[in-house]
């Protein structure tokens, strides 16, 4: 009777500690994560670490620290294999100095450090993946000042997403550094239904590709593609996001060398309604002026940033014009015309077709000026592919 009386009391003791500690590291984004990774334009064989430490310092020298950006996240192939006791060992060619010599360099420049890892046995270019050793590749980032964990979903075979990735956050937990989750699981199994306590931000889709608008296949099916495929995937997912846990649509393809000037604007303002995550993915340090300035817009980073985050609803789908609106803190409101046409379109637009009746100041973000008030129709000329952007403000 007493063994019997002691293995319960072991098992209610292992069940309460386990509960007490798993969990995720809370508000540790209360607003969407800003930052830099470098997937988008140096894939695999594009890293080392004299890039990236040039990378954080453009990162402060182009002004994009000061707005917000803070994060700079080494995606796949940074990693080569394990050492005997299966500790994670970065590429000696590419990272000479070692990861935490970076993390070192990159915390000096007022930023924080990400990194990438698998919940499959491989990630998804082959390198070693951290399944069967996630307290211990934990262990090892907390180890080297890591902030921020990006964690895959290739080579997963049969393995349960929502098992997986819980295990890696407690993992990450149990190491004891405090670090954000980014769910990279492509949307598969639908995260924004799971995982508002296991991540603090998930990806909604397949990879973002530098187009505005060709559909990329997986088995048969759309999962994900250029700027408005992702776009259109969001649909309807705005109430799962929010505070400390947010959709991700994936990076931006901004001075990626593809996108127009005002397709650029575009997805930088329809991110920015949608609450999405803003981590840019072009050579911060070849960036020309006009991505430069597009990238540390302040006026539109505010409206990503605000902090009720709340992500944006489609009030109006006409086809090819679109009106996205956003509820901002102090009664103010974000509202994002979009034209998908590949022509410009002259609108009249009167805001009693989004429920606006009373009086607001409109101010137009990209052109920073003021656009008069809502009680008047707001005449505009949309851009081919482009978008008005404008935030309301309630008279005093
Ligand atoms: C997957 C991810 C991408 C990127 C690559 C790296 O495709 O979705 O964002 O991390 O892997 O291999």
């Amino acid at each position: 009777m007493k063994d019997i009386i002691k293995t319960l009391c072991m098992i209610l003791l292992v069940h309460c500690s386990t509960t007490v500690f798993s969990q995720k590291f809370e508000g540790l984004a209360e607003v969407p994560p800003m930052g830099w990774n470098s997937w988008n334009s140096f894939r695999c064989d594009g890293i080392n670490e004299q890039k990236i430490k040039e990378i954080a310092d453009a990162m402060v020298s182009s002004g994009m620290k000061e707005v917000g950006y803070e994060y700079i996240v080494i995606d796949d192939c940074w990693q080569v294999g394990r050492d005997e006791q299966g500790n994670i060992l970065a590429d000696p060619q590419k990272f000479p100095s070692g990861i935490k010599s970076l993390v070192n360099y990159v915390h000096e420049k007022g930023l924080k450090f990400g990194i990438y890892s698998c919940a499959g046995t491989l990630t998804c270019q082959e390198r070693p993946g951290s399944r069967g050793y996630e307290f211990q590749d934990a262990r090892t980032y907390a180890a080297w000042g890591v902030d921020y964990l990006k964690y895959d979903w290739c080579h997963t075979g049969t393995q349960d997403a929502i098992s997986s990735y819980t295990l890696m956050r407690d993992a990450i937990y149990q190491a004891g550094r405090p670090t954000v989750f980014s769910i990279c699981e492509w949307g598969v199994s639908k995260p924004w239904l799971w995982a508002k306590d296991v991540g603090h931000l998930w990806r909604t889709t397949g990879d973002i590709r530098n187009n505005w608008d060709i559909p990329d296949a997986k088995n048969g099916k759309v999962w994900g593609g250029g700027v408005i495929i992702n776009l259109d995937m969001q649909y309807l997912l705005d109430e799962f996001s929010g505070p400390d846990h947010w959709n991700d649509p994936d990076m931006l393809e901004i001075g990626n060398g593809k996108l127009t000037l005002e397709e650029s604007r575009s997805q930088l303002s329809l991110w920015s309604m949608l609450s999405a995550p803003l981590m840019a993915g072009n050579d911060l340090r070849n960036m020309d002026e006009s991505t430069m300035k597009l990238l540390t817009n302040e006026e539109v980073i505010t409206i990503d940033q605000d902090s009720l985050g709340i992500s944006a609803k489609k009030a109006i789908d006409d086809g090819e014009f679109e009106v996205f609106v956003k509820p901002l803190t102090d009664d103010e409101v974000s509202v994002c015309f979009f034209n998908r046409e590949d022509v410009r379109v002259d609108i009249e637009f009167d805001w009693k077709r989004i429920g606006i009746e009373q009086s607001y100041r409109i101010r137009d973000l990209w052109n920073h000026k003021s656009l008069g008030v809502t009680t008047d129709k707001l005449k505009m000329e949309i851009p081919a592919h482009g978008v008005v952007h404008v935030q309301l403000h309630p008279h005093q």
